[in-house]
Order: structure tokens, then sequence, then C-alpha cells
């Protein structure tokens, strides 16, 4: 095995390196296309078991049996899961500080709690530091990509897509647009906010692995002119992602009716402002109608589902059924902190769940795929993160099959690859992970200081 790479952190960031040519041996895990409802085998699924993964320069080159020449720095991890790293397709970066708050549905959990929370990170300090730690702890979680909301302060987006450029990770995100029905140091106005979007736009938007995201915090918090403005920002530029939130909970509904009573629905509000586009991530999505389940798939535009959240605030549960019947992108996330975990598996373990209540089965196939090559698809990133495509960047991550022993003597007795998976999607978290790799680069390793 390779030695221990330094622990993650800001001064450690830039400065790691990796073999220019690697092979890393383990049961590799990726799928080629995208499963279907209900099926626990699929041609979609790619699993090598005892393989070599061939790494070069940061992109993966391809995958063999046998053992690579001597040409290859070799780290050898037989008997262990290794997969792309996830996609978390919608959390908030500061509420780390307020993840697993008590007591209170989404309106008064964001004025008791997030609000609060997210003021601090107006402040420099606060918000170089909590950057630093958010995106640590993504990748102690096995997340290598993230679309992340930080908070309405410039200083607070720059930090973190600094602190994703000084790891090489791809991360879309851009400062929160807020102009009204918040807090005064909360909000921005029209005119500054544009100011700044521009300038961070030209800071980050394309810059290696990073992407900017005009970012409507939900309708209820921007007036129709901020609307405006962040959709001009979308049209001038059809490489910008927008995020925002959308549909998540019933007193939210009711007040963006009132607020916007010329629209048909909440998703209308942001059709009428321009906003529904191919690069549109809507976190939530759980009180739409066919109408809207038809135009985002119209516009190409993806639904974030986050279950542990949408549990924890008792906001609902999603019908990811019937969207996935009516052609819209679904991607997981985590939306910590309505989500109590930044974990992948425990997100995907609520969605079983959530599903259950609503009388489905989700997979493993159909839940994994959603945090790694579907979701790279749904955000126009496949042919760079989400699976073990040749030319893909080596994000990737070495799972423990099992961990403590009632994992373990599950993960024995499982016979056919769809239990066993499954058993370790309900069963693993972050104590799974062994290491995380970014474009090659190791950024996680399990007991090196600091993890
Ligand atoms: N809607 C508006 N803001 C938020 C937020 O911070 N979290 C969640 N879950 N929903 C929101
Ligand atoms: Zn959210």
């Amino acid at each position: 095995m390779l030695t221990p790479a330094p622990p993650p952190s800001a001064s450690s960031a830039s400065s790691a390196s990796a073999p220019p040519r690697l092979a890393l041996r383990g049961d590799l895990l990726d799928f080629v296309g995208a499963p279907a409802w209900g099926e626990t085998e699929t041609p979609a699924l790619r699993f090598r078991p005892d393989h070599w993964l061939l790494i070069e320069d940061g992109r993966i080159v391809g995958a063999q049996a046998e053992s690579p020449d001597a040409g290859w720095a070799r780290e050898d991890q037989r008997g262990r899961l290794v997969l792309p790293g996830f996609i978390d397709a919608h959390v908030h970066a500061p509420q780390i500080d307020m993840i697993a708050s008590y007591g209170a549905a989404l309106l008064d959990w964001l004025q008791a709690y997030t609000f609060p929370a997210e003021l601090r990170h107006g402040h420099a300090g606060e918000a170089l530091a909590g950057a630093d730690r958010f995106v640590d702890a993504l990748l102690a979680h096995g997340t290598t990509a993230a679309v992340v909301m930080p908070t309405v302060h410039k200083v607070s987006a720059d930090a973190l897509l600094a602190a994703a450029h000084a790891r090489g990770m791809r991360l879309v995100a851009g400062k929160v647009l807020m102009d009204r029905h918040a807090p005064p140091g909360l909000c921005d106005d029209v005119v500054q906010a544009e100011r700044d979007c521009r300038e961070l736009i030209a800071r980050w938007h394309g810059r290696d692995r990073l992407a900017y995201a005009v970012t409507v915090r939900f309708a209820p918090t921007s007036t129709p002119e901020q609307l405006a403005m962040a959709a001009a920002l979308c049209a001038e530029d059809p490489t910008l992602y927008l995020h925002t939130h959308l549909a998540e909970n019933r007193d939210e509904l009711r007040w963006v009716a009132e607020l916007f009573p010329q629209a048909r629905s909440y998703l209308d509000v942001y059709a009428r402002a321009g906003l529904l586009h191919r690069r549109s991530v809507f976190a939530h999505g759980i009180w739409l109608d066919a109408e809207d389940h038809a135009a985002l798939a119209a516009h190409g535009a993806v639904v974030a589902h986050s279950p542990s959240s949408n549990l924890f605030l008792g906001s609902g549960l999603f019908d990811w059924r019937a969207l996935e019947q009516g052609g819209v992108a679904v991607a997981m996330a985590s939306d910590v902190g309505g989500g109590t975990s930044l974990s992948m598996q425990r997100t995907l373990a609520d969605a079983y769940k959530v599903q259950a209540l609503r009388g489905q089965r989700l997979t493993a196939w159909v839940a994994l795929h959603a945090a790694t090559r579907g979701a790279a698809q749904a955000l126009g990133l496949a042919h760079e993160i989400g699976s073990f495509d040749a030319g893909c960047c080596a994000d990737l991550c070495v799972w423990d099959w099992a961990r403590g022993a009632v994992a373990e003597r599950r993960d024995a007795l499982a016979t056919a690859l769809h239990e066993r998976v499954f058993a370790w999607m309900m069963l693993a978290d972050e104590r799974n992970l062994v290491s995380a790799r970014v474009a090659g680069v190791e950024r996680f390793r399990r007991g090196a200081q600091g993890s």
C-alpha cells in the first residue's frame, strides 16, 4: 500500500500529488447506463471484482484483471469496494454548524437555526475556516463533487470556491441571493447582488473544475426584480447553473402562492422568471403535479432529492416514481443541515425508506446511480465525473464492504450482488471510508492525522 497522505488541511490542500501512473486494486463498481426501476439485475451495472483501475495523470485510462507492469505505482485494496466519488447535488456549507437542530418544520427552522448560523459566515475568518471545514467533511464522507449553497455573503462563496479549488474538486456553487423575508444581515439588494455575482463568475466560473451557480435561495426570499436579474445572468451565459429550492413544504407552497398569485404553481414562478433551463438544479420537488413534471423534463432540469432532510423536517414523501415516469432527472442530495448526515449511504438508506412508505421499492442500483453517474449526467458532467469511463477524472473512493460484527456477518451471508450492495448501502456510512481521491490525488485517508 502507498504511504498515507498527509492530513487534509488548507495548507496541504493544493500541494498534494499522485504518481503519474497509478493502479488501484479492488472490487470496481460503477454504471454504464441508467438502471431500470425495480430491476435487481441490470445491464447498466459494471462490476469488476478484483480488478486494477488504471489512472494516468489524474484520469482513468482503463481497468484490467491482470497485474500492471512495473511502470505503474500500485495500491492494493483487494477485498474492498471501489466506487466513483459520490456527488451531492444539494448541500449547504454553513449548515454543518446547526445540523440536527430540534423541533421545527422548514419555515420556523430557517428562522430559529439556519439564518442565525448563516449570519456568522459574513465574517471573513468564519467564512474561510467554515469553507475548509466543510469541503474536508465532504471528502471524509466520500463525496468528491457537490452543488453547494454557501451564504448570501460574497466572502462565503469566495471561500467555498477557493477551498474546493485548492483540493482540485468539482464544485458548483454561487453566492446566495436573498433580498427580502430574511434578517437584514442576510439580505442583499439587486444592484449589489448583481455586481457580486458578476465578480464571482469572472473569478470562478470555468476555472479548473469549478462552475458558478446563480443561487436563488427560494422564491419567498427574492423579489421579482431579483429573480429577473438572476434570469438575465443565466441568459447571458447558458453554461451557468441555476440552484434553488422548490416545493419542499406545504406552508412554503401556500406562501409562494400568496407572493406570486399569477403563477400556476411554485415551479411556474421560476419558469415565468426565466429560471427553468437545462442547468437548473431544484432541491426537493416534493409537491409537484404532472404539469410541473412535464415542464422539468422538457427543459432538462434536475431535481435534487434529499430524503434525510425531507424526513427530518417532516416535509413530505418524494414521489420518485412519478418523476422517473415523467422523464425528470433525479440526483441524490444530503441537504445538510436539513439532512442529518453528509453520508451518501445514509442518504440512500433514507431514500429507500421514503420509497417504502410510498409502496415503492428502490433498488441499490437506481439509488447508487443517482449519487454517481446519474447525477453527473443530470448536471452535464458525465464526461468528467460519476463513473470509471476512460477519460473521466479519477475521483473515487475505497470503502470497506463491512465495518463491525453485524455488517460483517450480513456481508458474509450475502449471495447475490444486489443483496450484498443493498446491505452495504443500508449499513455503511463514512466509517467505512478508507480513502478518497480527487483527480487521482489522495485527499482523505482514514487514520491519517486529523481524520
Ligand atoms: N428552503 C429555503 N432555504 C432552505 C434551506 O436552507 N434548507 C432547506 N432544506 N430548505 C430551504
Ligand atoms: Zn437545501
